[in-house]
């Protein structure tokens, strides 16, 4: 089984990050062949500062590899230290209905929020589906606002194969009775639904675009006023408090479960101030989270070290790729 995915480099990776994505991708590291990589062309759409993009592919890296990513098992590389990607994403355009991008969830919410969209948001997913098609992924992890953008990359590999696979059958995309598979594969999103949506200190999905965020890897000053400053309603001390609060939710997440089982009895209960529990949740953060952010501050001081490993990640991502990208050329009829 291969397994795939990416994370852009827009922003500093927060709670949300962990555990709608991250965490699920290191459990999987040992299920199959695993490629993760940084989506440091998609990150193009949003940073537009040279110093930074670069900064936060690194800091992505870093991120990875700290909360147990292993180059041993994973490979972990670099979207642009791929050409092939952004020739797959080319040649897949050709086949991609534009209705389909017009009624794109990435592009559309920001049309709603009056963000005026440039061509590389709308064709994002196009390159979203090149990243998942380019090495035949089998599962796709991800948090439960990609999975349309899973579904595209599944339309439009079976719009590919149906145009250029003879006696391709859709209804049997992996060829067992036809013997005609097709030459992109078809992938499955994987959605841990348990935290499938982690709330921000505001109470809104927790967002780098929203600026409500509990970092990974901020100082622990930062982290500290973040946590405190979780909103919160005037439920009284001695009141039990409401279980849709974004702090129940993520004390839910953070602590460990035999914790959480008594932290969830005292709120319920009533008798304990909101205060008490944001401490908890302080210190449950730093007891999840301390032994990732030393090993971060070890990486930052080695970054020579990040780099090998994402260019020697690169050279085996392109490897898987060879294949594939060399059939669908042929394909459609480009002699290299
Ligand atoms: P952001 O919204 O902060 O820009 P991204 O869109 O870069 O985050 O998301 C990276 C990954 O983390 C995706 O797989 C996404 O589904 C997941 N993710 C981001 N925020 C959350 C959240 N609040 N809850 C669950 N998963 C999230
Ligand atoms: N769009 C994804 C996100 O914002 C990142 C991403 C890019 C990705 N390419 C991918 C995820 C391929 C999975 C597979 O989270």
């Amino acid at each position: 089984m291969r397994i795939l995915s990416g994370i852009q480099s827009s922003g500093k990776q927060h709670l949300g990050n962990y555990y709608g994505a991250i965490r699920q991708f290191v459990a999987m590291q040992d299920q199959g062949e695993a490629l993760y990589f940084i989506a440091n062309l998609h990150a193009l759409t949003t940073v537009r500062d040279p110093e930074a993009a670069a900064t936060l592919t690194r800091e992505t890296a870093m991120a990875f590899l700290a909360l147990g990513l292993d180059p041993a098992r994973a490979i972990l590389f670099r979207q642009s230290d791929i050409p092939e990607i952004t020739e797959l994403y080319w040649i897949l355009g050709t086949v991609v209905p534009l209705s389909n991008l017009d009624r794109a969830h990435s592009y559309k919410d920001k049309i709603a929020r009056g963000i005026s969209a440039d061509f590389g948001l709308f064709a994002y997913p196009v390159l979203m589906a090149s990243d998942i098609l380019l090495y035949g992924s089998d599962v796709v992890p991800v948090g439960r606002d990609q999975v349309q953008h899973i579904e595209f990359a599944r339309d439009w590999a079976t719009k590919f194969n149906v145009q250029y696979v003879p006696g391709y059958d859709p209804a049997d995309p992996t060829g067992k009775v036809s013997g005609r598979p097709g030459i992109l594969r078809l992938p499955e999103a994987v959605v841990q639904e348990s935290t499938a949506v982690i709330p921000g200190i505001d109470g809104q999905k927790m967002s780098k675009s929203y600026s409500n965020t509990i970092d990974l890897f901020a100082d622990d000053a930062e982290i500290k006023r973040r946590i405190m400053g979780i909103k919160t309603d005037s439920t009284p001390v001695e009141a039990p408090k409401p279980l849709d609060a974004p702090l129940y939710q993520l004390l839910r997440v953070v602590l460990p479960p035999a914790e959480f089982v008594e932290v969830d009895r005292a709120w319920r209960a009533g008798g304990t101030g909101y205060g008490d529990f944001k401490k908890r949740l302080l210190a449950g953060y730093h007891a999840t989270f301390d032994p990732a952010r030393a090993r971060y501050r070890a990486l930052e001081k080695d970054p020579a070290e990040v780099d090998r490993i994402l260019r020697a990640g690169a050279e085996r991502a392109r490897a898987v790729a060879a294949p594939i990208i060399s059939r669908v050329r042929a394909a459609v009829g480009i002699e290299r």
